[in-house]
């Protein structure tokens, strides 16, 4: 990166701007990738080199960076109107057709779609609606919302409650009151020896369950979770999970909230990740592949019992106290809905399975030589590779070695982007990635996993 600090961008970059998840002392010595130009699965730097964006971005640009029929209908709709909202019985006629698209997609039937503008106000939206759910059941106390270690849940201050990683609430003081975790499912660490699946599953649960009831059922509103987790390392959860966590949510009338913002629109290789692992939940929060990010925009789908709720409550003439300026901008959702068409048109969850079953197969046939690759798991374009220092112990290097950021620097010099979570090496690229893309990706991950051998000495 430290190329782009001739840059008068880089320079002024790094006098006027605070970057997300980003060391401050560090940046202003190293400076930023300038990002100028995307083409396809790629971007390039400012000085022209080109990069296999590994992770779509923030795992959302899933038609990649440059789609003409995205920008078209962006275009178009900012021809017919630029702004509308959806406050006070409004809406334009591309907020109806997609509000009864997605209804229709994620099988919430006779449900709602509520729209907001980023996954932060998705998931805030669903705990509120939660809050109103109980209220009109006659359990106003019903309050607290349970979520995972490892879960990411967004910035906004009850989102990053929810967070289950310790870098969401340091610099905060967060969780805010209210704001539980239970444990994360995650076979490849935590799972005990003797243990087998099942077993694991039952463990898992009964420390809900103890939650639950160390808590008091009757303060417990929601549960929220990601069917597949992402930042969190990529960790799909073992068979039988969901279920059997289901289970305990109904016995205690919990309501179960699914964070779909990255596993949803074919990234498993399902529609939703839901589908992959058998939850039914009351709401789903989607955004990043509902628009392929091309135009921030979220959108919350809502089980009829929900909306009762909301309409019971404000029975007496009052409204929905809620809602975003953006909610159902116009231009917004005739990205969205343009989108969905081309995820039907190109088949993408089939097309995800093939192509992640794909590039899993090189990923695993790197990992049976590599001393160093201790799993490779996930579903869909959606991998994690897990390093580690012993294969058979599964010991990691020691946390000050930075394994993952090692892998990470490497490969942008070679020209990929991945995104290191620990020592868990990340890929979430564009979902239109093609064979002969996935095997380029591939190939640059095996030259980087040598020399990042060649580094660690192994
Ligand atoms: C699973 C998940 N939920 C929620 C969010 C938050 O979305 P946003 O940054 O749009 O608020 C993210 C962002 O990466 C995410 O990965």
């Amino acid at each position: 990166m430290t190329q782009t600090l001739s840059n008068s961008i880089a320079q002024r970059d790094i006098k006027f701007q605070l970057h997300s998840q980003t060391n401050p002392r560090r940046f202003e010595e190293q400076g930023p990738l300038v990002v100028t130009r995307g083409e396809g699965v790629r971007v390039f730097d400012s000085a022209g080199k080109a990069y296999i964006e590994g992770m779509a971005g923030l795992w959302c640009a899933t038609l990649g960076f440059s789609n003409e029929r995205l920008i078209a209908a962006a275009n178009a709709q900012y021809h017919e109107i630029a702004y509308y909202h959806t406050f006070f019985q409004r809406t334009g006629p591309g907020a109806t057709d997609l509000s009864e698209k997605l209804v229709e997609l994620t099988g919430m039937e006779g449900g709602k779609t509520y729209f907001a503008t980023s996954g932060s106000e998705a998931n805030e939206t669903m705990v509120k609606l939660a809050w109103i759910y109980h209220t009109v059941h006659g359990k106003p106390a019903k309050r607290k919302v349970i979520a995972r270690n490892r879960g990411f849940h967004g910035s906004t201050i009850a989102a990053a409650s929810m967070c289950g990683l310790e870098f969401m609430h340091r610099e905060f003081g967060l969780p805010l009151p209210g704001f539980l975790h239970t444990l994360a499912p995650y076979p490849y660490r935590e799972m005990c020896e003797g243990e087998d699946e099942g077993a694991y599953v039952e463990r898992l649960a009964e420390e809900l369950e103890q939650l639950i009831l160390s808590e008091g059922p009757d303060t417990v509103a929601a549960f929220i979770a990601e069917p597949v987790y992402a930042g969190g390392g990529i960790i799909v959860p073992p068979s039988g999970y969901f279920p059997r966590i289901q289970d305990v949510l109904n016995k205690y009338d919990i309501l179960c909230l699914d964070d779909e913002i990255v596993c949803g629109f074919g990234r498993t290789g399902e529609w939703f990740g839901k589908d992959l692992v058998g939850m039914k939940p009351d709401m789903m929060a989607l955004a990043k592949g509902l628009s392929s990010s091309y135009f921030p925009i979220s959108a919350v789908v809502l089980s009829p019992k929900i909306y009762g709720a909301v309409a019971e409550f404000n029975n007496q003439g009052g409204a929905f106290g809620h809602g975003f300026t953006n909610s159902g901008h116009p231009v917004g959702v005739a990205v969205a809905s343009e989108a969905i068409k081309i995820y039907e048109e190109l088949g993408m969850p089939d097309h995800v399975k093939k192509v992640g079953k794909h590039l899993r197969a090189r990923f695993e046939k790197t990992a049976e030589t590599s001393l160093i690759v201790g799993e490779v798991r996930g579903a869909g374009l959606m991998l994690g590779i897990e390093i580690v220092k012993d294969k058979t112990t599964r010991e990691p290097f020691p946390a000050s070695k930075q394994v993952g950021a090692m892998f990470d620097r490497i490969a942008y010099k070679n020209g990929l982007i991945a995104r290191c979570m620990g020592d868990v090496l990340g890929f979430a690229p564009p979902l239109i990635l093609t064979e002969e893309e996935a095997d380029e990706l591939a190939d640059i991950f095996d030259k980087s996993l040598k020399e990042l051998e060649g580094e660690l000495g192994v």
